[in-house]
């Protein structure tokens, strides 16, 4: 997430470059001024760009051109190349992007273009009532805004603070190396500014799809025309003694993020409880506070569900590497002040405890609205459930994914924030499916996992490179059919394969 302050490398593109020096398909690094400018020229046409995606500053240049797209790298955002617009999350902002003439043989960069207003759209009498402030629904209301939608957004959301970049809490801003300003999505003004009425500490407790009407948590009630349900999921809590203990963790909003780095500040040994992808990233992250860290979790291998044995075997090893103690095939059955008790009958000195076993999708409002409901709250392709005007979005939405031809339901970042997108265009009447590729990312130390489409199960893995060196592609077949790939240090690959799962889609 670092911006490096390097000076702009390349040919100064305002004085211009020869023409033959790009081809048709290329990529070239340069700059105007002090900013770094990537030209790119696709079907003959020369576009300029800001070469870091507005995500994380992911390197453009090592990124994939798709039609008049481009795709970072690092956790594949997709922006226009005419208009810089962040077409697809998780990048939210867009790039700039600079007037651009060829002639004579050469290709000159000018001014920066100054990206148009968006048209103002639908009533203003209208209005869209958004529930969760998390991935879905912060996208949501950023894409309403942005396509210009005129009527009232309210979103309602039950965290104490106003939507977070999530992932970051159990990676950089856990370990300390990300400053709280890097964690709100947007600052505050940006709500205001924008006609967002976001409202904090507000449950919604019924939803009556028939009046258009819901219930507040504190008695009161409030109309809607659409209504996006985006109401994640919640951390599972362990039932055994000990568990509500005030030095016992969970992990999903900025309140407990920061619950568990002030209590970092004092502890010497944590006990994370579960090998899941939050138990393991906060694991790495607490050694990087130089905690002593133990994990006991029931698996054999930690991630082998998701990734395969030689994946997971991989994942113990790079903990293992960074001091990370495993108490695998073990389970915790109680929690005392100072320390642990395993299965195993052992006991292990605790002054920190994180609990990481998994989440579930809070379904509850759903449930009592009589929307249909199947293992999650199911939508058809415009993400609409089975009440009309009524839309679900993110962890908690079950929905028919194109690539795999099942009815999916997935807990990721990038999956929540795209169908925000496209369920605000279509609360918006756009009309459009999503067809997204499912994709997530994983940070473990300076070892950054990304995967590509659903496998919840498969009968082939195969492997190109070396897992264990930390550069592969592993593919995870069904019956002859990729379903998904992981892989390490392999971004173009993976832009690739996301590329080629969304082609065949069509
Ligand atoms: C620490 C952490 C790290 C993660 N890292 C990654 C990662 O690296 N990569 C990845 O792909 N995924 C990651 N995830 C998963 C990812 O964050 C989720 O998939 C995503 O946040 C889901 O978005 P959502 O909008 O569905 O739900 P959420 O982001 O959970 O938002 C739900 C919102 O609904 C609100 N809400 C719930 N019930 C009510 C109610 N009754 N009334 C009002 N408001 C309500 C909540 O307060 C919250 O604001 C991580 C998750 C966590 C917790
Ligand atoms: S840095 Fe580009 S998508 Fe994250």
């Amino acid at each position: 997430m670092a911006q490096d302050d390097k000076k702009p490398s390349g040919p100064d593109l305002a004085q211009g470059i020869p023409a033959s020096d790009l081809a048709d398909g290329a990529m070239l690094m340069g700059h105007v001024g002090e900013d770094e400018v990537l030209l790119v020229r696709r079907a003959g046409k020369v576009s300029a760009i800001a070469a870091h995606c507005t995500h994380y500053h992911g390197p453009l240049a090592d990124g994939l051109v798709v039609g008049n797209t481009i795709r970072c790298p690092w956790h594949h955002a997709c922006f226009d190349l005419t208009t810089g617009e962040a077409l697809a999350a998780p990048a939210l902002s867009p790039l700039t992007c600079w007037q651009v003439e060829e002639r004579a043989g050469k290709i000159v960069v000018g001014g920066k273009i100054e990206p148009p207003g968006p048209q103002k759209t639908g009533s203003p009498a209208e209005r869209v009532v958004i529930i969760g402030g998390g991935a879905a629904g912060f996208d949501a209301a950023e894409m309403l805004r942005r396509r210009g939608y005129a009527g009232n957004v309210i979103m309602l959301s039950l965290d104490d603070a106003a939507p977070v970049d999530r992932p970051n809490l159990s990676k950089d801003y856990l370990a300390g190396s990300a400053p709280e300003d890097w964690v709100p999505l947007r600052g505050d003004d940006w709500y205001a500014d924008n006609k967002i009425d976001l409202r904090l500490k507000t449950e919604v407790s019924a939803i009556d799809p028939k009046t258009k009407e819901l219930t507040l948590g504190d008695g009161g009630k409030m109309k809607f025309d659409k209504l996006l349900l985006a109401t994640g999921a919640e951390p599972i809590r362990l039932d055994i003694p000990g568990a509500r203990q005030i030095h016992v963790h969970t992990l999903r909003s900025l309140a407990d993020s920061r619950a568990i780095i002030a209590a970092a500040k004092s502890a010497k040994r944590v006990v994370v409880i579960g090998a899941s992808f939050i138990g393991l990233e906060a694991a790495a992250a607490l050694r990087a506070r130089d905690i002593e860290v133990h994990v006991v979790a029931p698996e054999q291998r930690p991630l082998e569900r998701v990734f395969g044995s030689q994946f997971g075997d991989f994942i113990r090893a790079l903990h293992v590497e960074h001091g990370v103690k495993f108490h695998l095939e073990n389970s915790v059955t109680a929690i005392g002040a100072k320390n642990v008790t395993l299965k195993s009958g052992a006991t292990l000195d605790a002054d920190l405890v994180v609990i990481g076993v998994g989440v579930k999708p809070r379904l509850a409002l759903a449930e009592k609205a009589g929307l249909k409901v199947d293992r999650g709250v199911s939508v058809n392709e415009y993400l609409e459930t089975s009440a009309p005007g009524i839309y679900a979005a993110g962890d908690i939405a079950r929905w028919p994914d194109p690539h795999s031809g099942e009815r999916i339901r997935v807990e990721h970042w990038v999956v929540a924030e795209r169908q925000g997108q496209i369920a605000a265009l279509n609360m918006m009447g756009v009309k459009m499916r999503y067809r997204a590729v499912p994709f997530f990312w994983s940070q473990h130390y300076d070892v950054p996992i990304n995967y590509v489409g659903h496998a919840e199960k498969w009968d082939v893995i195969e492997i190109d490179g070396d897992v264990m060196k930390r550069d592969c592609v592993v593919r995870y077949k069904l019956a002859g059919k990729v379903l998904a790939v992981a892989s390490i240090y392999r971004d173009g690959d993976s832009l690739k394969v996301a590329a080629a799962m969304e082609k065949q889609a069509g």
